[in-house]
């Protein structure tokens, strides 16, 4: 993406809170106009947007349930027509599901395919008519650190094949949109700071790094694969992890 460009627009799938508002404001600060996604956190949303606009940056809260295609489409007819362009799509959901498979509800399973997943497929899917119009793109899927191992994944393995999947969708969605310009990438946390389901609490005992992952450790990723320089770099898996799960 080039640098100065004022006019650039990136949606955020559940932008409101926690990494998404973190990446919403960093893009904001950038200069990008920050379609911000939540699906009942509206407050926060609406509060992120003003703290944007208190800074001098542009935000547009938007509500939509990214594993519905209905909301979907309506999130990004609003895109197109508020903005009439969307230059970055960061895939963000991903709800988190910890339990043996034994126990695992039908309902669990479907719900966790489909916030990691099929969110995924839907937003790309709908955001590409617009990226190909401009011949540019870039989209990034948040992922897993494992998510590019064929392993077994005890207690986890619904969210891992999830992740897993997303990946491939990344993969392949790269190689069929590279010829318009678009890139597909997936940046994959290891343990972020603010986890709830942390391995353990003491990050030397599992994270060769000896830290959990920040914001910035991952925000300094997506500045590459937003670049100008990353143009070329597409399909790839980029893990954030500090040596964990590689
Ligand atoms: N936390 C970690 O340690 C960790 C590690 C590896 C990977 N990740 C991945 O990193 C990403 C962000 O995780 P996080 O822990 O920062 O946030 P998170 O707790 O997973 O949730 C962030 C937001 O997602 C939104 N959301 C959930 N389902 C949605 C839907 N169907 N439609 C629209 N929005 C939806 C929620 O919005 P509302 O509040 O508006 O409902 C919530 O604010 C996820 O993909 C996660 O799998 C996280």
């Amino acid at each position: 993406m080039k640098k100065n460009e004022a006019e650039r627009v990136a949606l955020v799938t559940g932008g409101a809170r926690k990494l998404g508002a973190s990446v919403c404001r960093h893009l904001a600060g950038q200069g990008y106009r920050v379609v911000i996604n939540y699906r009942t956190s509206r407050a926060k949303a609406e509060a992120l947007a003003e703290k944007i606009r208190g800074r001098g940056g542009q935000a547009m809260p938007c509500q939509a349930d990214v594993t519905r295609e209905r909301d979907v489409r309506r999130m990004i007819d609003r895109v197109k027509r508020s903005f009439g362009r969307l230059d970055v799509l960061i895939n963000n959901v991903g709800d988190y599901l910890e339990k043996p498979l034994a126990r695992v509800s039908t309902k669990e399973w479907e719900v966790i395919i489909q916030s990691n997943l099929t969110s995924a497929f839907l937003c790309s899917k709908e955001a590409l008519p617009l990226m190909r119009k401009k011949k540019e793109g870039r989209i990034v899927m948040i992922g897993y650190a494992p998510a590019g191992k064929l392993a077994a994944s005890p207690r986890c393995a619904v969210y891992h094949l999830a992740k897993t999947g997303a990946l491939i969708l990344a993969k392949s969605m790269a190689v069929e949109e590279a010829p318009h310009g678009i890139t597909v990438n997936m940046i994959s946390p290891g343990t972020i700071f603010n986890s709830v389901k942390k391995p353990s609490g003491t990050a030397s005992d599992y994270i060769p790094a000896g830290r959990f992952c920040r914001y910035a450790d991952l925000l300094g990723m997506l500045d590459y694969l937003l670049s100008e320089e990353a143009a070329y770099v597409t399909g790839g898996h980029f893990v954030v992890s500090g040596g964990y799960a590689i």
